[in-house]
């Protein structure tokens, strides 16, 4: 069943199809961590494609909060930042109403499931993350968490029944863990997952630092002028575009390797005026302009989402709400794939 349905009925009783497979609708579900402020790379990378997805598909995105404790995290700030980033989703323009928003501890299943797949993952596969090896870099103590890190990631996507995952360049690696692992779990256990596919935007999918525009623009990497925040106002914003790093040549062209931050504008520039890249290039024959104008493109994409993240704060209340509802739907969905695959295990029924 490579890539396509689970049977409505695996044969195992009271075990009932999950509601994409009733719908017949394409399952898509997506993550992002708690660990920091959300910043541009996060909104054209991933958040702008989930708020479109959530029109077209049975959409599921969850605050993936347990990854968040991966690293060196604050206490006190854990329970704070897992609200504020599924604020900034609300105020990017994802609608409780017509997808599912929750927080991956509220769900217990996704740490159950993680150990049926632990047990189906291989050392081997896991120490060649790239990911895992950058973050564990220079760390005397790294933490076993932070190693199995993609397999509860897998965890998160296969208990959705999940076609897609929308996300930016940095997690093809892990997607591809993420199907290696269901297709050997189906191999040897019978057909219990759908095997997801990535989706990762051709524009933006990889959104670099602008003061060092070898390396991706970062939450966990602290450099202010690098990075363009979603809180950001505008006149920061305008700054940080403005001292963007970018060559002495003065030629504008789309060059990533030779051109590392003047190609970085152009392709902010292009997600943000949904041009391409080409006609972006075409339009100036000089830095300055550019720029000027995609500051200001910027400050128009983002007031709204800043506006209403400001808005939401008026109430308190209202995230923590939304979230427990999305929770109960997400269980609804996650407890059959769980009995699903623990079944097929051989785990005893409860
Ligand atoms: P994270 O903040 O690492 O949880 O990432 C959340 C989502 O944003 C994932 O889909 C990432 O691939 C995406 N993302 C993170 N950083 C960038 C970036 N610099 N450029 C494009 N997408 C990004
Ligand atoms: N690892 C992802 C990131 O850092 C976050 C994530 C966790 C995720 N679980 C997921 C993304 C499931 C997509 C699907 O960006």
């Amino acid at each position: 069943m490579a890539n396509g349905r689970i049977p409505d009925d695996q044969g195992i009783p009271g075990l009932g199809a999950t509601p994409s497979i009733l719908h017949g609708m394409e399952r898509v579900f997506s993550g992002v961590q708690s660990s920091g402020a959300p910043h541009i790379g996060n909104y054209f990378g991933a958040f702008r494609q989930w708020v479109a997805d959530q029109h077209k598909a049975d959409s599921v995105f969850c605050v993936v909060d347990l990854h968040a404790l991966t690293i060196e995290h604050d206490p006190t700030q854990v329970g704070t930042r897992a609200l504020e980033t599924a604020s900034w989703l609300f105020a990017s323009g994802l609608d409780p109403e017509i997808c599912i928003v929750f927080a991956q501890s509220h769900v217990q299943e996704h740490t159950a499931l993680s150990w049926l797949l632990e047990c189906t993952a291989t050392f081997g596969e896991l120490r060649r993350m790239t990911q895992f090896k950058e973050k564990s870099k220079g760390n005397e103590s790294v933490s076993v968490g932070l190693f199995t890190y993609p397999v509860l990631m897998a965890a998160d996507i296969l208990l959705y029944d999940t076609n897609k995952v929308p996300v930016g360049d940095d997690q093809r690696q892990h997607l591809e863990l993420a199907r290696d692992i269901a297709i050997r779990f189906n191999g040897r256990y019978g057909d219990t997952f759908v095997v997801p596919e990535a989706a990762v935007p051709k524009v933006a999918a990889r959104v670099m630092d602008l003061q060092h525009p070898e390396r991706k623009m970062s939450k966990s990497v602290t450099s202010p002028l690098g990075t363009i925040d979603l809180i950001d106002e505008p006149d920061t914003i305008v700054q940080k575009i403005r001292k963007a790093v970018t060559d002495t040549d003065g030629e504008v062209r789309y060059d990533p390797e030779k051109k590392p931050g003047l190609s970085n504008l152009i392709e902010i520039f292009a997600a943000a005026s949904q041009r391409s890249i080409e006609d972006v290039t075409a339009s100036y024959d000089r830095y300055g302009p550019l720029k000027a104008d995609l500051a200001e493109i910027l400050v128009e994409v983002l007031t709204p989402v800043r506006e209403r993240h400001a808005e939401m704060q008026a109430d308190p209340g209202e995230v923590p709400r939304l979230l427990a509802k999305g929770a109960l739907k997400a269980r609804a969905i996650a407890s059959t794939t769980y009995l699903r695959a623990s079944r097929v295990v051989g785990l005893l029924a409860q």
